[in-house]
């Protein structure tokens, strides 16, 4: 059966939306946790862009053996040779470059002539092969470019080395049968494409992503790249979780493997949301709270009589297990540690007893403990990062009464090791907690979003709380996990603000190991 590779980008493209900051630890919790989804190659990050960005790389090319790790480089010298060091220790080195080739991009962006951007292109391409025995190319904005131009600077990039092609439809704007059409058109007429892969990436700015790399594979990619829960720039990148499930279901259509190991996408899903606080929409397909949600008395009707009738994936497939945990109050350390392992996680003595305790207080709190509560928890040691100082929170105490203003009073550990309290009030009890942590906090602190979810179900599920701020001009998105919403509401505060502080430090430190 063919083979269609996943080129995974949620560290890269993914992690360029807006107020997404992932630290290098829960990077390399999603790579590790990519590595077990199955993707046939994780691009880590930009290694020149920051070095924050090179230190995960290299640790992801360091650890991650099963898939192929990569990093996205510009057609310049310095960013091969820095991508080089970063990737270096990896498996199979494996290089992404790219260079715009629409008529837009190159007059005001690059400001360069289409034959100065082949020249550039080439020189890239060959320089990059001296270090890397596999070099991927895109063009990018590759959909608004003029074809005849598209393929004379394809078959030079190919003449250079490059061993994968990339046709990505930057701005999200190709419909599915104009963009299966040019993969087509250059399967036609490019010399030796038979000899490389041909890759999609798509964003989703119609709408069209997931279609519009399926479109692309019916006409010969080879690869489709995207992200987990679609996330990225703008619109966001197709959902991985989404082309490999219709692969899968639909099998008797289009006969195609991807090698994606299906029962992990839940898990893949949830740590990309829970790490980036980036929220599933309830409908979304395949990941969605609902996917599986059967409603109407009708369809719940026959889904009771043969769960077929409205049913095309069940939630086995993706791994989202119903069956209730044996763990409860009573369970003891070896039960609990047993437990981690067999759900994956690697923790080391000290996390994996932090991890206890917590456990152990939110036993005596809930009723039943879920396989996403454990989820959050061991996650949460697991990613626990205690190189740079930042806020840690104590104690949220609210005031409220429906005839009086509320009022919170919160106290915390500042970076500086010394304990703060503050007290302030607000026209609801979040917003007097909000307004008290802009006294804690040093910087100038605007909220852009906030949401409360619950994990799970029952009216003693967990609550989650997604806080979106920027701290002066910088947006960072921040969650925790709660039984109480407030307390929840209280750290995901002070995580975005922590997500900040770290990204700071992670732009002036560099760790070459
Ligand atoms: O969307 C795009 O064109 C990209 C390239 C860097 C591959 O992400
Ligand atoms: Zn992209």
């Amino acid at each position: 059966m063919r083979k269609i590779d996943i080129f995974d980008t949620t560290l890269r493209d993914g992690e360029q939306s807006a107020g997404i900051n992932l630290n290098t630890a829960e990077k390399l919790e999603i790579a590790r946790q990519l590595e077990k989804f199955g993707a046939t190659i994780i691009e880590a990050g930009f290694p020149a862009s920051s070095p924050g960005d090179f230190e995960a790389v290299q640790r992801i090319a360091n650890i991650v053996k099963k898939s192929t790790v990569t990093g996205l480089a510009r057609a310049m010298k310095s960013d091969i040779e820095t991508s080089w060091e970063a990737l270096r220790g990896a498996e199979q080195p494996h290089l992404h470059v790219f260079l715009a080739t629409s008529p837009i991009h190159m007059e005001y962006k690059l400001q360069k002539t289409p034959d100065q951007v082949v020249e550039i292109a080439v020189e890239a391409v060959k320089y990059a092969r001296k270090f890397f025995p596999q070099v991927q190319w895109s063009a990018e904005d590759a959909f608004r470019s003029d074809r005849e131009y598209l393929v004379r600077i394809i078959n030079q990039v190919i003449a250079a080395g490059a061993s994968v092609i990339n046709i990505p439809d930057t701005v999200g704007y190709a419909t599915p049968q104009e963009y299966g059409a040019l993969f087509k058109f250059l399967k036609e007429n490019v010399t030796g494409i038979d000899k490389v892969k041909l890759s999609a990436h798509c964003h989703d700015d119609l709408g069209f992503a997931v279609a519009n790399s399926i479109a692309a594979i019916e006409n010969g990619a080879d690869q489709v790249e995207g992200t987990i829960n679609g996330i990225g720039e703008r619109a966001g990148n197709a959902a991985l979780e989404e082309i490999a499930v219709a692969l899968h279901i639909r099998k008797d259509y289009y006969g195609l493997e991807t090698g994606i190991n299906l029962h992990e996408i839940k898990r893949t899903s949830q740590l990309v949301s829970q790490l980036t606080g980036v929220v599933i929409q309830p409908n979304k397909a395949i990941v969605g709270k609902n996917a599986f949600a059967h409603e109407s008395g009708i369809h719940q009707d026959g889904y009771l009589k043969n769960r077929q009738t409205y049913e095309i994936i069940t939630p086995e497939l993706i791994g989202d297990k119903t069956e209730p945990l044996a763990l409860g109050k009573h369970s003891g350390r070896h039960a609990f540690s047993d437990r981690a392992i067999s759900m994956g996680f690697d923790l080391s003595a000290e996390k994996l007893n932090e991890a206890f305790v917590e456990f152990k207080k939110l036993a005596d709190r809930k009723k039943e403990i879920t396989e996403d509560d454990l989820f959050v928890l061991f996650t949460d040691q697991q990613i626990q990062n205690n190189d740079v100082p930042v806020y840690k929170f104590k104690d949220v105490q609210v005031q409220y009464a429906t005839a009086n203003v509320p009022s919170a009073t919160v106290t915390a550990v500042n970076p500086d090791g010394e304990t703060v309290t503050a007290t302030a009030t607000g026209s609801g009890s979040v917003e007097a907690i909000f307004n008290t942590l802009e006294l804690l906090v040093e910087g100038e602190v605007h909220i852009l979003d906030y949401r409360v979810t619950s994990i799970g179900k029952g009216r003693d599920a967990l609550g989650e709380a997604v806080v979106n701020l920027s701290i002066n001009g910088e947006v960072s998105i921040g969650r925790d996990v709660a039984q109480d919403v407030l307390g929840a509401s209280a750290k995901a505060y002070f995580n975005a603000i922590n997500r900040q502080l770290v990204k700071k430090q992670s732009k002036t430190k560099v760790t070459v190991i």
